[in-house]
């Protein structure tokens, strides 16, 4: 029998592609104390799993384009065992440099054999191990240049609550683990993993049609999401989003909450978050090109994670911004809207105000608000930093009026000040392919010791 699966070439689980050798770009930060000494960390950075080639024991692709190689991936178990994830040229393929303690993220990357567009990475403490971050009662600061990302675009950086290891000890199919950015998973419960606790998600894969490289298959990944940044030089939030299950968690049918189907709040993540963004909650002068925290230079952003009896065991009550540009420290814009009371910051007293105010129906309390929130961030989180281009909305929720035929003035629907025909990829993709985005100087410590 076991000569007769050697034949067939069948490995045990996915395994690890040696056509292209893969270097880790190093990605130093900064790890604070509360006496105001900083020590450098010798971090690295892994592309995602779902941007690598995926091919068999040879050369042959398992994934070609948006779709699976019918002979190579019959099912999600026999796909795996047949596939191996390879390495990635980081900056010939993906448009990805690094530099001591900065990190650029290129939009559209010609490489020799395709096409690549954004990416996503994960900040590693080893080679096997994402670096797990617990912000309860601690900061997080770095500093970004958005001035080269237009309207459409999403330079993000944000915690998810993956496995550190990426699946490898729980899903002895996803052998390659960390190394090889293996078990991501977001708020959103995204359909598009190729691969999923280690199986392939070829079952009901639908090739996107306005994506080249991507599909959607029956199942989803979910897990707890803060999003500390998402921005262009137009407009930025952050947002907290939970999810009702532990950690990552694959999730099939009603439980993903797929909007397509009607199910946006039936699933088990809270999908809209409670986010704050200047221009939407009434200040339109604050963030942007020359405006009072300028998108046109590199800026330091800072979050803060403020606990109920400033201990790291304490309750999550709130999550506090502050800026930091030309030396000079900026406090978050105030909320200027009539009906809501004016505050700087995220917490549960602001996401009920404003959810109640927009009509926003408020699925961040359902799913179980800064409790929640408070939990996963005990579980502690890991690092991503991504590139992308929207194909479900443009971006419009970011940058935009949205949804685009809501009332004129209805509250909460001003975004930010791009055109609500803006950001189609098509669009972005052939006008603005040098866009970057480069992430620089991450220092984490004790509330204001980072900055
Ligand atoms: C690397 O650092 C140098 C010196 O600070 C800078 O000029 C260059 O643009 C950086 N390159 C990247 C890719 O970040
Ligand atoms: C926007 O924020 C700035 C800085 O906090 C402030 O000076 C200005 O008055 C705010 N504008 C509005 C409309 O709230």
């Amino acid at each position: 029998m076991l000569s007769f699966v050697f034949l067939l070439g069948f490995g045990v689980s996915l395994e690890i592609g040696t056509q292209q050798s893969e270097n880790h770009p190093t990605l130093s930060w900064q790890q604070c104390t509360s006496s105001g000494s900083c020590t450098s960390q010798s971090g690295s950075i892994v592309l995602d799993s779902n941007w690598r080639w995926v091919h068999d024991s040879g050369t042959t692709n398992c994934y070609d384009g948006n779709e699976w190689s019918s002979d190579l991936c019959p099912d999600p178990e026999t796909c795996s065992k047949n596939c191996y994830l390879d390495g990635a040229d980081y900056s010939g393929t993906y448009g990805i440099t690094s530099n001591g303690s900065s990190l650029k993220l290129g939009f559209v990357t010609e490489g020799s054999y395709s096409t690549n567009i954004g990416s996503r990475v994960y900040l590693k403490k080893d080679t096997n191990t994402y670096q797990i971050f617990k912000l309860k009662n601690h900061e997080f600061t770095f500093t970004v240049d958005v001035s080269n990302l237009p309207c459409g675009l999403n330079g993000a950086l944000y915690f998810v609550e993956m496995e550190a290891d990426g699946g490898k000890g729980k899903y002895p199919l996803a052998k390659p683990g960390a190394q090889y950015g293996m078990g991501y998973c977001d708020a959103q419960c995204p359909h598009d993993m190729k691969f999923i606790n280690g199986n392939a998600n070829v079952l009901d894969w639908k090739p996107q049609e306005t994506d080249e490289n991507s599909g959607n298959g029956r199942y989803g990944t979910c897990c707890t999401e803060m999003d500390i940044w998402e921005a262009n030089s137009q407009a930025t939030a952050y947002t907290p989003h939970i999810c009702t299950k532990d950690g990552q968690y694959q999730c099939e049918g009603t439980e993903c909450g797929d909007s397509d189907a009607n199910q946006r709040y039936n699933g088990v993540c809270d999908k809209d978050g409670c986010d704050f963004n200047s221009y939407r909650l009434g200040n339109k002068t604050f963030f942007g090109p020359g405006l009072i925290v300028d998108s046109k230079k590199p800026v330091t952003v800072v979050t803060q994670f403020i606990t109920s009896n400033g201990q790291d065991s304490g309750d999550l009550t709130e999550i506090r911004r502050i800026y930091v540009q030309g030396g000079k420290t900026i406090q978050n814009s105030f909320t200027n809207i009539a009906g809501l009371t004016s505050v700087d910051s995220i917490t549960e007293a602001f996401c009920d105000e404003s959810k109640d105010l927009f009509g926003d129906t408020n699925d961040f309390k359902a799913k179980g608000g800064f409790t929640a929130m408070g939990k996963s961030l005990d579980t502690g989180v890991v690092l991503v930093l991504s590139l992308w281009d929207d194909h479900s909305v443009n971006m419009l929720w970011l940058d935009s009026t949205y949804p685009t035929d809501a009332a004129a003035g209805a509250l909460g629907t001003q975004r930010g000040p791009c055109a609500t025909s803006s950001g189609a990829p098509s669009d972005v993709e052939s006008q603005s392919p040098d866009a970057s985005v480069t992430f620089s100087d991450i220092k984490f410590g004790p509330l204001d010791s980072t900055y």
